[in-house]
């Protein structure tokens, strides 16, 4: 691969994920946790890893402040053109941002947010801690932290359901998998990133599912009002025991602690 790890994935994740309706599930159910976490708008928030900006985007179009950091020219590249879609007041709502999210208090020049996501990333650094810690530094006090992380407790159900059966009996004991992108990924539990978190002054406040009926289902036939049913569905499983529990991702929201 490149230096730019992210040029050969851009179109697959763009194009790819985000043209379904998992991937539509995915920015909605992860929109309404976040909405329901944040101070109204305008508050400033930064989308750590960001991509394409696929669910900060939609904050600015609420009128949140967004700050998109990544450091993949390709992915900011298609963040750009997505910015540049979007009508005039929004996209001066939106800042770009070539770093790592580990750099990210240097980038951003020591600026505290209202919210710092991170959706989609820790799958792919190796350490989750200096990731951690950089988004607890730049979180603002009682601000929120958000992060969507792999599911290390139900690597085993995409093996399974691809009838991958050797690949299941080893997933129950793995941290991480080879990922839908192509790529190896790195997994986490809820209660280790959680404690991983409160280690950074950052207290998990909830957790949720993201995706689960979609995850599995050939939806490209529905029209828009099964969409909205989907959605409805989706959004019930993610907040719901047992349901949240299967999803292969989860999204865990925590704040940053008013002291230390
Ligand atoms: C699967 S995409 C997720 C994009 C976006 N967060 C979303 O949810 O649509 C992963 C992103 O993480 C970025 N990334 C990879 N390593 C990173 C790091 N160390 N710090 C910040 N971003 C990173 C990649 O460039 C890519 O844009």
């Amino acid at each position: 691969m490149s230096d730019d790890r992210w040029a050969e994935l851009a179109d697959r994740f763009v194009d790819g994920t985000y043209a379904t309706v998992k991937g539509r599930v995915r920015t909605r159910v992860l929109h309404h946790h976040l909405i329901d976490h944040l101070p109204p708008p305008p508050a400033a928030v930064l989308d750590v890893g960001g991509g394409a900006g696929h669910q900060s985007f939609p904050l600015a179009r609420a009128g949140y402040e967004v700050t998109l950091l990544d450091p993949s020219p390709a992915m900011l590249g298609k963040a750009e053109q997505r910015r540049a879609a979007e009508a005039p007041e929004v996209r001066a709502r939106v800042r770009l941002v070539q770093a790592r999210g580990e750099d990210a208090v240097q980038a951003t020049g020591g600026q505290r947010f209202a919210g710092v996501l991170c959706h989609g990333v820790l799958m792919y650094v190796e350490q989750p801690g200096p990731l951690v810690a950089s988004l607890s530094a730049c979180a603002e006090a009682g601000g929120v932290v958000s992060v969507m992380a792999l599911n290390a407790a139900t690597l085993a159900v995409r093996p399974a359901l691809e009838r991958r059966w050797d690949d299941a009996l080893a997933a129950f004991d793995a941290r991480g998998e080879r990922g839908v992108l192509g790529v190896d990924t790195r997994a986490d539990t809820v209660e280790e990133l959680s404690e991983l978190l409160r280690t950074h002054e950052v207290d998990p406040v909830g957790w949720y599912g993201v995706w689960l009926f979609t995850d599995w289902m050939d939806l490209t036939d529905a029209g828009p009002e099964e969409l909205s049913n989907v959605e409805a569905v989706e959004l019930r499983a993610s907040r719901q025991d047992p349901y949240r529990r299967f999803s292969r991702v989860f999204h865990l929201v925590g704040r940053r602690r008013s002291t230390g």
